[in-house]
């Protein structure tokens, strides 16, 4: 479970989170939605610790963020970032390789290469395993992103906009994927989502945020709803159900 209590943020003199408290129960997924500027990545940055708690407290399995050792806390959590910046002469399995080093520090055992095999089938990734990262397409490097953060093997995942790139066959694969990690080996996804109609069909639970604060909270079916998506976007949208799913028709 992530437990945030009372966590408020803040650059300089700028308010970016303001007072948040939410707790994620282990297994599932959750989709974190919201404007641009909302304040999604900063609290997956403190959640895992790209930047350092100033105010509240975040616990993962009892375990709290700002004072466990970075080595067992890479165990526990992995996180693909929005703006990852990778070196772009490494090939595909050693940057997917790099997702173990947590286990090993660095010296790949024969069980994190099987696990490096894994990681590329699952993300489609086997045939350009040999490639170096710069001759990827832009979707082609965001499957070798995920593919990193899920190598790392936690119970917790947070991806932060991981179908940037991804073409619909891909996106769809993508969120497949996740749905069957979760389901079938408990995993726990936090996902930053723009596609709303995303994550009304694979998450288990919505979380809104806007202006640095949580807005909404609840199932698919309850937050795919004409008011709420305007107090959280701006404005209105008719939302169906289609094949028991609620799609937002954003674009009326
Ligand atoms: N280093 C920084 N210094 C000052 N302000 C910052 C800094 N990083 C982020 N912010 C501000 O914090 C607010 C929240 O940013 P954040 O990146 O968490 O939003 P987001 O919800 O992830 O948005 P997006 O959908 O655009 O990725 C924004 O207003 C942003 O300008
Ligand atoms: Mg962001």
């Amino acid at each position: 479970m992530i437990r945030i209590e009372n966590v408020s943020f803040r650059h300089g003199p700028t308010n970016i989170l303001h007072d948040i408290s939410l707790t994620i129960p282990k297994g599932g997924i959750t989709a974190l939605v919201g404007p641009n500027g909302a304040g999604k990545s900063s609290l997956l940055s403190l959640i895992s610790r790209l930047q350092t708690l100033q105010e509240g407290s975040i616990t993962i399995d009892g375990l709290p963020v700002d004072t466990t050792p970075n080595r067992q806390l890479a165990k526990v959590i992995a996180i693909l970032r929005q703006d990852s910046i990778v070196a772009s002469r490494l090939r595909v399995h050693e940057l997917v390789g790099f997702g173990r080093f947590p286990h090993g520090r660095g010296r790949l055992t024969e069980e994190d290469r099987a696990i490096v095999g894994q990681s590329l089938q699952q993300f489609d990734l086997a045939d350009l395993a040999d490639r170096f990262i710069e001759t990827l397409s832009g979707g082609q490097r965001q499957r070798a992103l995920v593919a990193m953060a899920f190598c790392q093997g936690t119970d917790y995942l947070l991806l932060d906009e991981p179908l940037n790139n991804l073409d619909m066959y891909y996106a769809r694969e993508l969120m497949r994927s996740l749905r069957a990690i979760a389901d079938e080996k408990g995993k726990t996804i936090v996902i930053v989502l723009h596609d709303i109609n995303q994550a009304g069909a694979y998450a288990d639970r919505i979380v809104a945020m806007k202006d640095g604060r949580l807005i909404a909270d609840g199932a698919p079916a309850e937050l795919l709803n004409t008011d709420i998506l305007e107090s959280v976007f701006g404005f209105r949208m008719p939302v169906e159900v289609v094949d028991g799913k609620p799609v937002a028709l954003h674009f009326r």
